[in-house]
């Protein structure tokens, strides 16, 4: 039964099956974020974070260690209904030219106080 699941899931999603995915969760008290690579958000390390950006009108980046993975999932975040956090307009991972990805924020997202959960694909 389960190599039957298997076997569909890799007919049907044959892509994932490419892929190891990795958890990082990135906890942002306003502008000060710690980053996880465990599922269960534990060894919180300082996250490495850049500002940019004017007093009204805040950024920040921070690098979520995701060096050469090649794709990134939905991301999740908590509280779910912050209003100010809105994905593509205040928030978002980006890939960076030399291959690292990171979460930015802007407008008031940047000084929310948000957790944010994503997972990394990395080639196997
Ligand atoms: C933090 O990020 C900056 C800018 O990307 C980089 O130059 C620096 O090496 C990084 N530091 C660490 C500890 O990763
Ligand atoms: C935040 O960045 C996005 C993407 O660059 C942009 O569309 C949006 O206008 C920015 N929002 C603010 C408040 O700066
Ligand atoms: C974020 O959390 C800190 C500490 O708990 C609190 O003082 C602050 O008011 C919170 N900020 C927002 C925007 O909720």
């Amino acid at each position: 039964m389960q190599i039957l699941v298997f076997l569909s899931l890799l007919l049907v999603y044959p892509a994932d099956f490419l892929y190891l995915w990795e958890p990082r969760t990135l906890q942002c008290l306003s502008k000060d974020c710690k980053l996880s690579k465990n599922a269960d958000q534990t060894g919180l390390v300082p996250a490495n974070c850049s500002f940019s950006g004017k007093s009204g009108n805040p950024e920040i980046e921070c690098d979520i260690e995701c060096d050469g993975a090649e794709r990134d999932s939905v991301i999740s975040k908590k509280p779910t209904d912050y209003r100010y956090c809105n994905r593509f307009f205040t928030y978002n991972t980006r890939k960076t030219s030399d291959g690292k990805w990171t979460i930015w924020r802007n407008g008031t997202c940047a000084i929310a106080n948000i957790t944010m959960t994503v997972h990394c694909a990395f080639p196997l």
